[in-house]
């Protein structure tokens, strides 16, 4: 964990100590310490972007780390930073959030990971049966969007569902059906081209 983050979590913490009950919008000025400007994703402390996000998808993955089904992991460092943040929030307050975020602009992010796209389109052909043939996401299925989010952050969240840091959970039943799948990419080359095919997908709607 880097000084930057240290200090936010040490001010935070500090934060929630002489306030036990901070307001929603002074818990979204938390989020944005982390997830940037309008929610666009930071990756110097490898928070993803949450502005465009589905509304089902930001509970599930609040509650996800709640309940432990995410975050828990030993080797989980971000997810476990993400997890103390969401242990605060009671459930009015995620739907608070959810409100706000809804309102964020979202823009393209910035192409950091090089991979063979032309590969990456053919591997993704098993990925579109849930996340969509343009990775827009597909509520019924509980999989998310994948276009338009930083593709640094699907990269580990990849890495994550390969060596069992998310999606191993006995009641993840969502995550278990993601890390199943990830036997169609077996090794990084693979992983690296079908994260840049997502990336050069246009933003959904
Ligand atoms: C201390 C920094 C920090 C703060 C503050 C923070 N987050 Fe996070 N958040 C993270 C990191 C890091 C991750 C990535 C976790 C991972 O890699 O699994 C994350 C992940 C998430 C995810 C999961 C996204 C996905 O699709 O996987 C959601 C949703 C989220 N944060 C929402 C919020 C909200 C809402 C707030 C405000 C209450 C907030 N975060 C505050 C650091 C933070
Ligand atoms: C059987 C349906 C299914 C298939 C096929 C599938 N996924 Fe997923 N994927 C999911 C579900 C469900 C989730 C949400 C997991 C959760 O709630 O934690 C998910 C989550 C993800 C995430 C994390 C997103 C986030 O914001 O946290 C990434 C990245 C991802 N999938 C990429 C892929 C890629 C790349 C492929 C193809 C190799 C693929 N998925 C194939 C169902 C699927």
């Amino acid at each position: 964990m880097n000084g930057f983050l240290l200090n936010t979590l040490f001010s935070l913490l500090l934060l929630f100590s002489v306030s036990d009950a901070l307001s929603a919008p002074e818990k979204l000025g938390i989020c944005v310490t982390c997830h940037g400007v309008d929610g666009r994703g930071n990756e110097a402390v490898g928070a993803p972007k949450i502005a465009g996000m589905e509304d089902w998808h930001i509970r599930d993955q609040l509650i996800g780390f709640q309940k432990q089904y995410r975050g828990a992991h030993a080797s989980d460092g971000y997810g476990r930073e993400m997890k103390a943040m969401a242990d605060f929030l009671t459930e009015n307050e995620i739907e608070e959030l959810i409100k706000w975020i809804g309102k964020w602009p979202t823009d393209i992010t910035p192409t950091t990971v090089p991979g063979n796209t032309e590969n990456g389109q053919a591997l993704y052909a098993a990925c579109a049966i849930c996340h969509g043939t343009n990775g827009q996401g597909n509520a019924a299925l509980k999989s998310p969007a994948l276009a338009g989010q930083n593709d640094w952050y699907l990269l580990r969240q990849l890495d994550n569902f390969k060596s069992g840091r998310r999606g191993t959970h006995a009641n993840d039943v969502y995550g278990q059906q993601m890390q199943s799948m990830m036997k169609t990419l077996p090794d990084d080359d693979a992983i690296r081209d079908v994260v840049s095919f997502i990336q050069s997908l246009p933003i959904p709607d």
